[in-house]
């Protein structure tokens, strides 16, 4: 997979209107079914207010786009930890077709469950059992890093990193808070875009990005789109030595 592209942006809300353009490039360069991999975490907020907002949402033909997640917490739905209740409240309740979100699942019994559940979904949505190289299951992917250098539910060290078959996975586990169990996308099934994006902003993750440029094998390292990979980040989140 290529080398992640690096774009830095003056401060958060810089980045969070780079990374609604981005959105808005991935959408207008297929016109056919759109695939959008919304992340949980609190990075992503601000993009989803922005393409909530009058002067985007307009732009989004919400008819044509479907929107999933690339991890979950096993919390219900009513629970303010639930990443994509965050993502409906915030944008996708008052303007996407409700069959057009694609929550993971957590009303099974066990994250294990829900991970089967939502791969079942993914296949049937993409129409086949297995990726095919030549035609990405997502068009966009969004992520985030994690203190301990975790994407999505992908910890350090943790057997779902590995996975190379299965597209979900469920972690009974966390390494960082909150402590629930997880349920995961892969990194087969999240490389499976056009684009994957990464958006790392504020001086909290000055330690974990200058892991990440020092190019330790982080998952956050190892999640690499089979397209493009960009980490958009923001002056606060540079090492020292080569901010602007
Ligand atoms: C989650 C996320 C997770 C997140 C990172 C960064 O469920 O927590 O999907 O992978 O992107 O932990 O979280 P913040 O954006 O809150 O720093």
């Amino acid at each position: 997979a290529r080398q992640p592209k690096l774009i830095v942006e003056a401060d958060a809300e810089a980045l969070a209107r780079g990374a609604a353009e981005r959105v808005m490039a991935q959408i207008a360069a297929n016109p056919g079914r759109i695939a959008i991999c919304l992340t949980g975490g609190s990075s992503p907020k601000r993009l989803y207010q922005l393409l909530g907002s009058e002067a985007w949402r307009e732009k989004i033909p919400w008819e044509r786009v479907h929107w999933f997640i690339g991890d979950e917490r096993f919390v219900p739905e009513s629970d303010p930890l639930n990443n994509m209740a965050v993502a409906r409240a915030t944008f996708l309740d008052r303007n996407a077709p409700s069959g057009h979100v694609h929550p993971i699942p957590t009303t099974a019994d066990d994250p294990d469950q829900s991970a089967e559940a939502y791969a079942r979904e993914l296949q049937s949505f993409y129409g086949a059992e297995s990726l095919d190289p030549a035609r990405p299951l997502f068009d966009m992917v969004l992520m985030g890093a994690g203190p301990d250098g975790h994407t999505a539910s992908l910890f350090p060290g943790y057997p779902a990193i590995e996975e190379t078959g299965r597209w979900v996975v469920g972690v009974p586990k966390a390494n960082v808070a909150p402590f629930v169990p997880r349920v995961s996308l892969t990194l087969p099934a999240l490389a499976s875009c056009r684009e994957m994006l990464f958006e790392i902003a504020g001086h909290d993750k000055q330690p974990i990005l200058t892991r990440l440029l020092n190019g330790e094998t982080l998952p956050a390292v190892r999640a690499r789109s089979n397209g493009e990979t960009v980490w958009l980040v923001d002056q606060a989140a540079l090492p020292e030595g080569i901010r602007g």
